[in-house]
């Protein structure tokens, strides 16, 4: 397998998310995810995907291995060019949410994931990196 492959799956429908769900997890399982962890990958792929159809009305999840100082793993990249987060403190907070839903998709995919950044710009749109480390 190449360690350098790339995975992109435009999101603009309900179905999107499910591709990019079952990408995830087939490349988690590829570098040697247990099933709990891929289950977690694939469960954050879809909140970041979800929150790109909800929020942006489209966008893309990049998907890619890392390898960094010798750790190896997966890092979600959900970017759109929605109408960005009003604030990220908010968003990050359980139960947070601007659309009645159980504004857990954030905070959640945060402890699911071993890291997760957000970059929002108002107007501009938001773009959100999670990764997580084999061990
Ligand atoms: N890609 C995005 N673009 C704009 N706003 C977003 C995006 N993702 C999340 N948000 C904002 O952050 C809030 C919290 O997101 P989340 O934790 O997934 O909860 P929920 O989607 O259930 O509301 C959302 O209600 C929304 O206001
Ligand atoms: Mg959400």
């Amino acid at each position: 397998m190449n360690n350098n492959s790339v995975t992109c799956v435009a999101i603009g429908s309900e179905g999107d998310i499910v591709e990019a769900r079952q990408k995830g997890r087939e490349l988690s399982k590829q570098i040697g995810f247990g099933l709990t962890d891929q289950a977690r990958i694939a469960t954050g792929i879809s909140e970041l995907a979800r929150n790109i159809l909800l929020y942006a009305g489209s966008g893309q999840v990049i998907l890619n291995i890392v390898e960094i100082e010798g750790r190896r793993g997966i890092e979600i990249m959900a970017q759109d060019q929605g109408p960005g987060i009003m604030s990220l403190e908010q968003a990050l907070t359980d139960g947070f949410s601007t659309s009645r839903g159980l504004g857990v998709g954030l905070p959640g995919t945060k402890r699911l994931m071993d890291e997760l950044y957000i970059e929002s710009t108002f107007n501009q749109g938001t773009v959100v990196i999670a990764r997580k480390w084999i061990n």
